[in-house]
């Protein structure tokens, strides 16, 4: 298992963390290279279906974030992505994909930050190990489909 090298998709707003992110790498910050981003309007935005499609896909864990709240760039949408997440997390719960979603507010003067989100996330999916349920998760949610048909 200590060759495991996760795969980790982020998830971050346009307008802070993709900077800070972008900070990092300028400033030449060594940090882990398990992390692909996908950039995003707003953390408001983000539908928690793409996180489900992330898992599916074959993604170890996921990264959302953005701006800080006073600072988000519509206003709410950082909020809302927060009272949105306190939900997710319980389904997240029930679905047994604990502790692979991870939501950090990180700034565009926070590259030290994003790196070391980036590390601790990495290490953290590793002991946890590769993420191999969702397959059973889609079986079990068709036969529930078939079951639930007239
Ligand atoms: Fe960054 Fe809303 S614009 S979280």
């Amino acid at each position: 298992m200590n060759d495991f090298e996760p795969k980790i998709l982020a998830f971050v707003c346009n307008w802070c963390t993709y900077l800070g992110a972008d900070l990092a790498g300028t400033s030449r910050l060594k940090y882990a290279p398990n992390v692909r981003i996908i950039n995003i309007p707003c953390t408001g935005r983000l539908n928690p279906l793409f996180v489900l499609k992330a898992f599916e896909r074959g993604a170890d864990g996921v990264i959302i974030s953005g701006c800080h709240p006073a600072d988000c760039h519509y206003t709410s949408g950082s909020s809302i992505a927060r009272r949105r997440w306190i939900v997710f997390r319980r389904l997240l719960d029930v679905l047994g994909i604990q502790g692979r979603v991870h939501f950090f507010w990180v700034s565009a003067a926070e590259g030290r930050k994003w790196a070391d989100i980036t590390d601790e996330v990495t290490q953290s999916i590793k002991r946890l190990g590769p993420f191999t349920a969702f397959p059973a998760l889609e079986n079990a949610w068709a036969a529930s489909r078939r079951l639930a048909r007239p």
